[in-house]
């Protein structure tokens, strides 16, 4: 459930009239509702409630507006971060740095230090040798590292293969038949404590069964750790939960997860944590665009509209699938492929959709554009930076501003040698 309604003809984000923000703030420019965010944080954290000792690490890349991390932090969630960028921001955000994961194949060791250095509660190594290198960054420091061992457990989660990471041939984890040995000879360095196990086999599922057979598989690793002498306390199953992008889709709710989760993990005796994005944080933003004109096409009309695949980039991406609505519809309806302004084919948001009839200088939003939205945004043609913008009730604020392109361009310099 969303607060993205129509009242009277107009779109509304909670009570506020997105053509209100349009006209304030133009277009293209992201809007995220309070309620909505909220409303998601506490019925995942209600969902998971059944399960006996529970940490939630909301994956900061999906969406790591300040603002955002803010409200998600008084909700008690910590962060799952894949960068020192992404741990400054939960930290600016008031979230504990105990309560924050670091994951991600790729950390370097000035970020290693730093957060080591700051308190983070838990490393999760991507290989034996980041695990060797982040015990001897801790132990030279007189630090102890609480750490999980991600292990990829070879298992297909059935989405888009950009956002699979799970495979045996993905570049995640270490190996399921070598994750025992690998954790032993961890578990012994000085300045690890190596504490439990994590996994996360994709993004956007569609169906529990995939995640179901790799928490098994988590469980008799974690049995057969234990069983040779080694301790753990922790399990960290990742995130993944997918969101419906089209009306009337039905996915796995937060409650269907949970009992998944309740039934495989049962009798772990460990603190379980989820690293969710998508699913807090999708559905809770919309990004609204203006049509800047209209065109015949060979079987039907292109709606050329002012965002672009830099400032959404999961169409071109990944050939996702955005609803796109008028934000003061007719009622009647039309057959359009809608593109963006950039000078290539892959800038296409949909063909032959059909849609709200729109026209020139009206106002129209993609949905379910709160994750993985802005976070991807660049400035490819030299276009502004997307600006955000958050609703609570009747009121709200700017939350990112436009950097426009004078901005960038101001950070650029021509060596005198060229002038
Ligand atoms: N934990 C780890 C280790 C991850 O790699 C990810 C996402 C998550 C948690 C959060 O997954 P979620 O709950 O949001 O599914 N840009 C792509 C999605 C990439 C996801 C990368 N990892 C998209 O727009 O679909």
């Amino acid at each position: 459930m969303d607060h993205f309604t129509l009242r009277n003809g107009v779109l509304h984000a909670e009570d506020v009239p997105l053509t209100a923000i349009a006209d304030a703030v133009g277009t293209p420019v992201y809007v995220y509702s309070r309620a909505t965010l909220t409303r998601h944080a506490r019925v995942f954290r209600d969902a998971l409630s059944i399960l006996p000792s529970v940490h939630i690490a909301f994956a900061v890349k999906a969406n790591p507006n300040l603002a955002v991390l803010k409200l998600l932090a008084k909700e008690g969630y910590g962060a799952d971060v894949v960068s020192g960028g992404e741990m400054d921001r939960a930290l600016a955000a008031g979230m504990a740095a105990e309560g924050i994961v670091f994951s991600g194949v790729g950390k370097s060791e000035a970020e290693l230090i730093r957060a080591l250095e700051c308190g983070i509660g838990q490393f999760n190594l991507e290989s034996e040798e980041e695990g060797i290198e982040l015990a001897a960054l801790a132990n030279a420091r007189g630090l102890t590292a609480s750490a999980a061992l991600r292990v990829n457990p070879d298992v297909d989660a059935g989405t888009h293969g950009k956002i699979s990471t799970g495979k045996a041939e993905n570049k995640f984890g270490v190996p399921y038949d070598t994750a025992g040995e690998i954790y032993a000879r961890l578990a012994v360095l000085p300045g690890l404590n190596m504490r439990g196990l994590a996994v996360h086999i994709g993004s956007q599922l569609a169906k529990l069964d995939p995640m179901e057979s790799a928490f098994a598989q988590m469980g008799e690793l974690m049995r057969a750790i234990r069983a040779a002498g080694h301790e753990i306390t922790h399990m960290d199953l990742g995130g993944g939960v997918g969101v419906p992008y089209k009306a009337g889709d039905v996915f796995p709710s937060p409650a269907e997860y949970a009992e998944m989760v309740a039934r495989v993990t049962s009798g772990w005796d460990v603190t379980l944590m989820f690293e969710p994005g998508r699913v807090i944080a999708g559905n809770s933003g919309v990004m609204i665009t203006r049509v800047i004109r209209v065109k015949p096409g060979a079987s039907c009309p292109f709606v050329i509209v002012d965002a672009a695949m830099n400032d959404l980039a999961r169409p071109a991406l990944y050939d996702a699938w955005h609803d796109f609505l008028a934000v003061e519809p007719t009622g009647e309806r039309m057959t359009a492929n809608i593109v963006g302004p950039i000078c290539e084919t892959s800038d296409t948001f949909a063909m032959g959709r059909e849609i709200d009839v729109v026209k020139a200088g009206d106002l129209a939003i993609f949905r379910t554009a709160g994750a993985y939205g802005a976070t991807m945004a660049n400035t490819y043609n030299s276009r502004a930076l997307v600006p955000e913008v958050m609703v609570d009730g009747d009121r709200w604020a700017l939350v990112a501003n436009r950097i426009d392109p004078a901005t960038i361009l101001a950070a650029e310099h021509v060596p005198e040698w060229l002038e």
